[in-house]
């Protein structure tokens, strides 16, 4: 004890914190999720996320291009359609010439080794924003809401995605996309699940950058809800059981405690998806002067490697060498 153990001595100078300290996540950790449009030459500014753009095809293959050379794992792709596509079901998100399709095709010939992850939902896709077609009560249709799932999947595999993302939180959507992908020959194609995703208030950006907001009412009766954490362990635990090759937990920064259960309960890859939101929030606290934005963004993103992410599905990480080279 004190006068004789003194903890200071361990931090006294950058030279022996250099030491101790854990590293941050190296660019082959980061997972960067973005907007694909159609067109050519489009690079449209999202305003609610400073640094962020629904981009062409072309573009998006031009930002890619120093994010491969300082070595980023994986990008995970967002499609948007114009509202003369969108139909009840969303079955432009399965079209194999669709935007996302098309842009998985693109990027895997341009960036072979680059991981490319297809996120498969149809809210930015549907006629009512909600994330699977509607029944005659209002609520979504979860047997047909996977049917439709496994089929995108398959399409964003034909495509040549590496990983397909599920986010639309129906019961057996796992089970449903892994006999989808293997009947159709792509039993190597792995599966990550959303699988403990809350019904968040942190979205908002997303889907003002998607323009997937739902029309009415909102997505609390098929996303988990953050009173009820046994609930939402079992979510991930279901898609554990299901098949999923790797889970997620999504928010995170507000949801630490539970990656951290999470990463005591399997020995499955896990991936935080640090969302829009939670970008957006220090963006914004940034801007008024009230913190530096490199500071939080390190301090933030250690944390969730600290709890047990092993990738981060992150905005951060077109910024990479900015934020987190010294
Ligand atoms: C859609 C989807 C959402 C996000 C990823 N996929 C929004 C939602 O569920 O409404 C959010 C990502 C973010 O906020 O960065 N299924
Ligand atoms: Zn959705």
């Amino acid at each position: 004890m004190f006068p004789d153990v003194r903890l200071r001595r361990l931090r006294q100078s950058a030279a022996i914190r250099r030491i101790l300290d854990a590293p941050l996540p190296g660019p082959e950790k980061f997972m960067w999720p973005t907007f694909v449009i159609e067109g050519e030459g489009k690079r449209e500014a999202i305003d609610s996320m400073p640094g962020q753009y629904r981009l062409s095809i072309d573009e998006l293959l031009r930002d890619l291009e120093p994010m491969a050379a300082t070595g980023i794992g994986s990008i995970m792709l967002f499609g948007l359609t114009e509202d003369a596509c969108k139909d009840h079901a969303g079955s432009e998100a399965w079209n194999e010439n669709g935007t996302v399709q098309n842009a998985v095709r693109a990027v895997k010939k341009e960036y072979p080794d680059l991981i490319v992850a297809a996120d498969a939902c149809v809210c930015a896709y549907t006629d009512h924003g909600h994330c699977g077609p509607l029944t005659d009560k209002g609520a979504v249709d979860n047997d047909a809401a996977i049917d439709n799932l496994a089929k995108i999947c398959v399409s964003h595999a034909a495509a040549g995605a590496d990983i397909a993302a599920p986010s639309a939180m129906m019961d057996g959507q796992v089970q449903a996309i892994r006999a989808g992908l293997d009947q159709n020959g792509f039993n190597e194609t792995i599966l990550m699940s959303y699988s403990t995703k809350f019904a968040s208030s942190m979205y908002g950006p997303f889907r003002d950058a998607e323009k997937s907001a739902p029309g009415q009412g909102d997505r609390k009766g098929y996303q988990a809800s953050f009173g009820d954490l046994r609930t939402a362990l079992r979510e991930s635990a279901f898609d554990e059981a299901e098949g999923s090759d790797m889970l997620m937990i999504k928010p995170s920064l507000f949801y630490l405690d539970i990656l951290a259960r999470m990463r005591e309960a399997t020995d499955l890859p896990i991936a935080a998806y640090n969302v829009s939101g939670e970008y957006s929030m220090l963006h914004a606290t940034a801007q008024r002067g009230w913190g530096d934005l490199k500071s939080m963004v390190q301090e933030s993103t250690a944390a969730l490697a600290r709890a047990g992410a092993d990738i981060l599905i992150s905005y951060w990480a077109n910024q990479y060498n900015e934020l987190f080279k010294d």
